[in-house]
């Protein structure tokens, strides 16, 4: 019996190590935006979303959004995320959540706003 549950217990602990290796894996910027930015972002970036609009988020796909930042200060952004005047929390942190390489990719992504957007000429 005692040989059984040890056997049971390796079996439940191989199991949940894999599946951690695999949720550990770098995934997808869409996929990590869906998750972790969207709530306030919005999928399409505008941040029309009611936790969005409570924050007043920026509109991250306008064109004087895009050219007022440099790379540098969007992953700046989401490394550390922001507060307000009086040091109350408005974007999280994302240091020690996601991983450098991830950052550079939603760095990337956050630019396709822009080109996506505004590729039949019009801003919105
Ligand atoms: C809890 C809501 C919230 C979440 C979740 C969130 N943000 Fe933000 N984000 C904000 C707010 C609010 C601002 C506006 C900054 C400010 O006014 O302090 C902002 C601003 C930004 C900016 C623009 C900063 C600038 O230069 O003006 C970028 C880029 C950004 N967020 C990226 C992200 C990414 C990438 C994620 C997901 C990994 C994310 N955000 C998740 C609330 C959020």
């Amino acid at each position: 019996m005692r040989k059984f549950k040890r056997v049971l217990l390796l079996f439940l602990a191989t199991t949940f190590t894999c599946q951690c290796a695999l949720l550990a894996k770098p995934s997808s910027a869409t996929k990590i935006w869906k998750i972790q930015c969207a709530s306030c972002h919005g999928n399409d970036g505008k941040g029309r979303t009611s936790i969005g609009k409570a924050l007043n988020v920026v509109d991250l796909t306008t064109e004087d959004f895009q050219a007022l930042r440099s790379d540098e200060d969007l992953k700046n952004q989401i490394q550390n995320g922001s507060t307000d005047d009086r040091g109350v929390m408005r974007m999280i942190p994302f240091n020690g959540i996601l991983s450098e390489e991830e950052i550079d990719s939603l760095v990337a992504f956050i630019r396709e706003f822009k080109t996506e957007e505004n590729s039949d000429g019009s801003q919105k």
